[in-house]
């Protein structure tokens, strides 16, 4: 994800100084060249031989080490970032670049950059709070600097509030969105994803294999493109994505509810869920005794909400997903027309690296005009971006 992108990480003089180790770790797995400068107080913390180890570059410490140099290093290193990130960012460090401040190797090279700069605040509460603090911090949100905000918590100074770094994970998450260009702000998306539990007793259900892989990979991305997203979601076993609205569901009928009572306020709903077609004509209220011999589990159809979706579209956007295991297009062409969706994603769930639980998903994406797509072997994050591709060229096209 963040191939061909050179990060700059800054570290300045906080006890979360160690929790930047761990984002650097997912900075370089995601692929990016990572360049990490640290003040001279973050070393009091962390030894510049860690970041050095695991960024496989070397730590920029000294501003006047580097003027021996034949291109001047802070001037350089700031021409080539994409981003710069400083976590934990004290209040001091934040009071000093909302004053144009460039009196160390770090200050001067944010200054000197013309790329995105994310700051992730740690510090005391009381200096969270400072409205010195607070008005610096306004001061540089207006001229553009991205913040991810402490959070609650026990902090190393005895006290407990705000202004604890937030985790790594999301501080992560927040890069990647300041680097994707943001060509779906403004939309409300609705994405459907994982199974449903359809309840036979209190111990007993019915379900499917669907992990709910594809579906919050697709919230994710679509996060990350600038729009507003729900995520409605039966049981998973994934985390729930950053900035997205979370929904937990657990049989057909309550995703029918959840999914009816927002479609109002979507423009595009992409229902990944492999919803259960029948549930069981009654839920027994005891656990249900073994008899001898055979068993018949009496089933009544689940409302298809595709379907219901199909029937009053207004301008929203449908995209609509098939899994199958024969006749692929020739089913997913039905169900295109059917359902009355704008774009429809196919999958046969028995081909090597596509359907549950996997990683990779092959797919092929059905337009309404007889187009098929097939774009063959991708990553889930991969097909996500495609769809959401799709999906920003279809807005434009009914604009
Ligand atoms: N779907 C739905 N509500 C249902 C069943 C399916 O909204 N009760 C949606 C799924 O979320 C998916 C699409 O319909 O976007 C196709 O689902 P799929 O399981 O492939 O097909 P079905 O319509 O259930 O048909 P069949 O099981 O006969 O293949």
């Amino acid at each position: 994800m963040l191939n061909g992108k050179t990060i700059i990480l800054g570290v300045t003089g906080g006890i979360a100084a160690y929790k930047s180790v761990e984002l650097l770790r997912l900075l370089t797995k995601a692929g990016g060249d990572v360049h990490v400068i640290m003040t001279r107080s973050a070393q009091e913390f962390v030894t510049p031989l860690t970041f050095q180890t695991l960024s496989r570059n070397p730590v920029q410490t000294e501003l006047f080490n580097l003027m021996g140099e034949r291109e001047i290093g802070h001037i350089s290193l700031a021409d080539r970032a994409d981003l710069f990130v400083i976590a934990p960012a004290t209040a001091n460090v934040i009071g000093k670049l909302a004053c144009g401040i460039a009196d160390d190797m770090l200050t001067t090279t944010v200054m000197a950059t013309r790329g995105t700069v994310v700051l992730a605040p740690a510090m005391n509460v009381n200096m969270y709070l400072n409205p010195i603090y607070q008005g610096n911090e306004e001061r540089l949100r207006r001229h553009g600097y991205l913040f991810v905000d402490p959070v609650k918590g026990d902090l190393a100074c005895g006290w407990e509030g705000e202004g604890k770094l937030q985790t790594p994970e999301i501080i992560f998450q927040e890069v990647l969105k300041a680097l994707t260009p943001s060509d779906l702000a403004g939309e409300s998306l609705l994405v459907t994803a994982g199974p449903t539990r359809e309840e036979i007793d209190p111990v007993r259900y019915l379900s499917n294999h669907s992990s709910g892989k594809m579906g919050y990979a697709i919230a994710r991305a679509a996060w990350r493109r600038g729009a507003r997203v729900t995520l409605i979601s039966g049981p998973t076993a994934l985390p729930a994505p950053w900035g997205v609205e979370m929904v937990s569901v657990e049989s057909a009928g309550e995703m029918y509810d959840a999914v009816m009572a927002r479609a109002g306020g979507s423009s595009v709903i992409i229902k990944a869920a492999a919803v259960a077609d029948y549930r069981p004509v009654l839920r027994a209220g005891e656990k249900l005794k073994k008899q001898g011999g055979t068993m018949t589990l009496e089933l009544v159809k689940n409302r298809d909400i595709l379907t219901e979706l199909g029937k009053d579209k207004g301008r929203r956007l449908l995209v609509g997903f098939a899994a199958e295991t024969t006749e692929l297009l020739h089913n997913a062409r039905k169900k295109l027309s059917e359902k009355n969706v704008d774009l429809l994603v196919a999958n046969d769930v028995t081909e090597v690296g596509a359907g549950f639980s996997v990683e990779t998903n092959v797919v092929h994406l059905l337009h309404r005009d007889g187009r098929v797509e097939a774009p063959g072997l991708l990553s889930k994050e991969a097909v996500a971006n495609l769809i959401l591709t799709r999906v920003g060229e279809l807005l434009r096209e009914r604009e």
